[in-house]
């Protein structure tokens, strides 16, 4: 596992657009699993400048979204639909027919699922995963529980799910309280995974699972400690809790490789200012 502890919010959305470009770049065909929330924007801002300004190509990029809530129609401004419209898809040159989000007014939930799976893996499954994480531990709206699904299914979110949700709504009440997300097996089988943490709200999840280094299905996260290829992006906030001497950090997990702040790009042509990240960073 690689840890990066950047400075800032917008100091991580250039390291993982960065990263991620470097990905498109190396194979052009990509098969790339996308996240939404509040997380993810700031990436997703630095990805289309990387576009604009750089000429980054998507015209090849095949992607699959995590999840949507249910029931909710993609042209509803809370469906996840629309924000992928809007805080990326707009703005690249994606091909319309490469994108692939659970359809979250689907008739025959199971059906949809199972085609979901079935369309992941004709691609050759999923060449890198993005990911954020829940206060609670979810990835995905794989929620706590005594048992994890496997494969793409309609979940229940938890109250803390649909209570820190509940800030893109009116009121908790409008939060939807299902969603179809992909399972923990379809995230696992991703060749690479990337997981995006930011703000002092994550902290103490992160410090759990990095410290403790052991698995739980009652941190769906921790289940990324089983996998080899994961990359962690926190900013100094997420990382507070868990900032501690190297020597003593992640005394469970030995092939931690943690790089504090390493000065991506100081000072650079991509730097982008901590305002228009924040900017990025509300929904
Ligand atoms: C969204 C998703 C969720 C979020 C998580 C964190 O597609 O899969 O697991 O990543 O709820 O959300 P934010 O980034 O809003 O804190």
């Amino acid at each position: 596992m690689q840890i990066y502890i950047e400075k800032d919010y917008c100091q991580l959305s250039k390291r993982a657009a960065r990263i991620i470009a470097d990905e498109i770049n190396q194979k052009p065909d990509i098969v790339l699993g996308l996240a939404t929330g509040s997380t993810p924007m700031g990436t997703y801002k630095e990805l289309v400048r990387l576009h604009k300004e750089e000429g980054l190509d998507f015209s090849q990029v095949i992607t699959f979204n995590l999840d949507e809530y249910y029931d909710i129609a993609p042209s509803n401004k809370q469906s996840y639909h629309y924000y992928m419209q809007h805080h990326l898809f707009d703005h690249i040159n994606i091909r319309p027919e490469n994108i692939h989000i659970p359809d979250g007014k689907a008739q025959d939930v199971e059906k949809f699922c199972i085609m979901y799976d079935e369309q992941i893996k004709d691609h050759g499954g999923i060449d890198f995963q993005l990911l954020g994480i829940g206060e609670n531990g979810h990835i995905g709206f794989n929620e706590p529980d005594r048992e994890l699904k496997v494969l793409t299914h309609l979940s229940k979110l938890s109250k803390s799910t649909i209570k820190a949700n509940s800030r893109f709504f009116n009121s908790p009440e409008d939060v939807p309280d299902k969603a179809i997300t992909m399972g923990l097996g379809s995230i696992m089988r991703s060749k690479k995974i990337m997981l995006l943490a930011s703000g002092r709200s994550k902290a103490s999840i992160i410090a759990k699972i990095l410290t403790e280094g052991r698995t739980t299905t009652s941190i769906p996260a921790s289940s990324l400690l089983l996998h080899n290829r994961v990359t962690v992006i926190l900013d100094e906030e997420a990382a507070s809790l868990y900032n501690k001497p190297a020597s003593t950090r992640g005394e469970n997990i030995r092939d931690l490789q943690i790089r504090k702040n390493s000065g991506y790009e100081k000072g650079g042509k991509n730097v982008v200012t901590y305002k228009e990240c924040q900017s990025g960073h509300t929904f």
